[in-house]
């Protein structure tokens, strides 16, 4: 029993229904995108769900190139085919999913309504090189680090360099993080990139930020995904299979990386997965399947850490032993992560919840993870600012 059942806690709220695009570089646009995200979302709900149903919605978008900065939520409701719906755009840059899955289990769970949809789309891929640099940058601290020319490869590279130094950890361990999650994007259908690399291209590869070299860093992605989120107790009206929401935790850190007392960590997801544990009533040696927010390689380290699977500078022994591969005792991204599936900014953390919902279903196909019934999904915003941590269960 956990300590949450112990305390008479019931579940906060299921995912009944979810739907995903292709990530990568596509031809459709942002609303072709979202209209198939959500019309699979609503196609997967196994008793059926009509869009009248649904009493708000939530959209999580940075709005990547400008394409609908004001009122993008509308959106949302027309491509659900609920034009009226109340909406909401939530934008924490590449946390954004994360938190608006969040809002929808918060929602719910007050009771105040049955059924919320949430979004998570970007278009980034349509623009010139120079405004993609540009729009990658608007996330970071801009008054002083933009300026200086600080992208977000260049903090990551500042972050590897300093971890590796400090923990005597060799650049291996990065590539086997790149390794393993290409591994895995290749038995996923959706993933941006679904080709295997071997540790030696990893290291070999041209250097975007030293440490860290093109097979370090997440791609550029088009994509959306969409979940419906119902409240626990009738979630069983929809489908017999339900994956549990038990916990939410999230935090933010001060914007500005230069204002942290220290770089080898990010104290908004260590405070986001203590709340996230807390309220769910379980701690990491309860869960088998991570998704992590694993924007460069250095990130899936830092997270494990972070979220308290490895002690401080041994997340990378961890990962070169094989405990995260698809197979190991705590399987990390079978999705290929945002290094291999793609990082489309708002979509990603909704499309964490999406590899939940299909592997706590036992619906994941070849890349299907062993008996895992509890899952934790971990999305950052930039470079630690923001973090959102979830706890998912079969129940
Ligand atoms: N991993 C593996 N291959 C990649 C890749 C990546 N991250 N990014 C691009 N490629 C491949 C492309 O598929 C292409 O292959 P091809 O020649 O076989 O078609 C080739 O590399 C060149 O692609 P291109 O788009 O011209 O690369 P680029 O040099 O413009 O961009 C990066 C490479 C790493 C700079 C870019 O992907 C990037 O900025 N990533 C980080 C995004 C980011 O910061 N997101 C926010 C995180 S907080």
């Amino acid at each position: 029993m956990t300590v949450r059942e112990a305390r008479g806690l019931g579940h906060r709220a299921a995912i009944v229904g979810a739907g995903h695009t292709r990530f990568g570089v596509l031809p459709e646009g942002p609303r072709a995108l979202l209209r198939s995200a959500v019309t699979s979302a609503l196609a997967s709900v196994d008793h059926g769900l009509d869009p009248s149903q649904v009493g708000r919605g939530y959209l999580a978008t940075l709005g990547f190139g400008g394409w609908q900065l004001g009122n993008a939520s509308a959106v949302l409701a027309e491509e659900l085919g609920a034009p009226g719906l109340a909406t909401v755009r939530v934008e924490n840059a590449c946390a954004s999913g994360g938190f608006a899955v969040q809002e929808a289990v918060r929602a719910v769970s007050s009771g105040d309504i049955e059924v919320a949809v949430v979004a998570g789309l970007e278009k980034m891929t349509d623009i010139s090189a120079a405004r993609r640099r540009y729009w990658l940058g608007v996330s970071g601290d801009t008054e002083w680090e933009r300026q200086a020319g600080l992208t977000f490869a260049g903090v990551y590279g500042l972050i590897a360099s300093q971890y590796l130094a400090r923990h005597g950890v060799k650049p291996e361990a990065l590539a086997e993080v790149a390794v393993k999650n290409h591994d895995n994007g290749a038995l996923n259908p959706n993933a941006h990139f679904q080709k295997r690399i071997t540790r030696e291209q990893a290291l070999s590869s041209p250097k975007v930020a030293d440490p860290l070299g093109l097979f370090d860093c997440c791609p550029v992605s088009d994509g959306a995904a969409a979940l419906l989120v119902a409240r626990a107790e009738t979630a069983r009206r929809f489908t017999d299979a339900p994956v549990f929401v038990d916990g939410l935790g999230a935090a933010s850190d001060y914007l500005a990386v230069q204002e942290r007392p220290d770089l080898l960590g990010f104290a908004a997801s260590r405070r986001a997965a203590e709340r996230a544990f807390r309220s769910a009533g379980c701690a990491p040696s309860d869960v088998g399947l991570l998704e992590a927010h694993d924007c460069f390689t250095i990130a899936e380290l830092l997270a494990l850490e972070d979220l308290g699977f490895a002690p401080r500078g041994r997340a990378g022994e961890l990962t070169v032993s094989g405990a995260t591969r698809r197979d190991g005792r705590l399987a990390v991204n079978p999705d290929g992560g945002l290094k291999a599936k793609g990082h489309p900014i708002g979509a990603t953390g909704v499309s964490q919840a999406y590899e939940i919902f299909l592997q706590l279903r036992g619906s994941a196909g070849s890349r299907q993870v062993p008996h895992a019934e509890r899952a934790v999904a971990h999305n950052v915003g930039g470079a630690g600012a923001t973090a959102a941590v979830t706890v998912f269960s079969v129940g």
